[in-house]
């Protein structure tokens, strides 16, 4: 692993969960632990960059030289990556809850007795933080993840192609020992000419100094 092929090259990353919230006290969220996005921001560091991390809610320390911005839903995530731009490169592992209430309610929700057992949440899409900055002038060297349980390469490859990325990062979560939470990874790259180029299942730490590796090859290539 190279200490400095990212000299000076500015990154940014998205990490862990997004929380949307119900109530004063509910919240919609998605599986996220952050730690396959803290373990790139761990290794772009120690590749020379200057790294923004912007995370949603997890329990982790932020990593040495890396600068953290915490944030808890998907429109606070967009704002924070567009205050943090430009970059050079974007590296969007975050799990964005596609939804979000359409409103919040200002007091704690009570069972209600008119609707018997059922409750009805109206639901609205949430910005898509990758493709909208991917969709910018200054656009970034942009990197996103899909996790998928089924046709991972297809759905990793149409993804790749409607948000405009220059790699996408396949993970097939349907698999319990490389998914949500655990400590390994297994992935597949894949680059707009649809080369695939895969690393075989380790910690979330070693596939992150693979991946920053093949990141700043095919950023200092394009
Ligand atoms: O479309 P899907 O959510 O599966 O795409 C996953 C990729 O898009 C990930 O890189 C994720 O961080 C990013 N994403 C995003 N904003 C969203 C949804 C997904 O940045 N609202």
């Amino acid at each position: 692993f190279q200490r400095n092929v990212l000299d000076g090259v500015r990154v940014l990353i998205t990490a862990g969960p997004t929380q949307e919230n119900i109530d004063p006290v509910r919240y919609i969220t998605n599986h996220s632990s952050g730690k396959m996005g803290f373990a790139l921001a761990e290794a772009a560091a120690e590749a020379g960059a200057q790294v923004t991390l912007v995370s949603g809610p997890v329990f982790l320390p932020t990593p040495d030289r890396v600068q953290r911005i915490d944030v808890v839903s998907a429109r606070d995530m967009l704002a924070a990556c567009e205050a943090a731009m430009p970059s050079d490169i974007l590296i969007a592992a975050a799990a964005v809850a596609d939804y979000r209430p359409e409103v919040v309610a200002p007091h704690k929700l009570k069972k209600d007795p008119t609707t018997g057992d059922g409750l009805y949440l109206q639901m609205v899409r949430n910005p898509d933080i990758l493709a909208t900055l991917a969709a910018r002038p200054d656009r970034p060297f942009s990197v996103g993840f899909a996790a998928e349980t089924e046709h991972l390469l297809d759905y990793a490859a149409r993804k790749l192609k409607d948000k405009n990325l220059d790699l996408i990062v396949a993970n097939d979560v349907a698999n319990p020992s490389i998914g949500f939470n655990s400590e390994e990874n297994a992935i597949t790259v894949i680059d707009r000419q649809l080369q695939q180029t895969g690393f075989a299942q380790t910690s979330k730490g070693k596939i992150a100094r693979q991946l920053i590796a093949l990141i700043a090859a095919r950023y200092a290539a394009h």
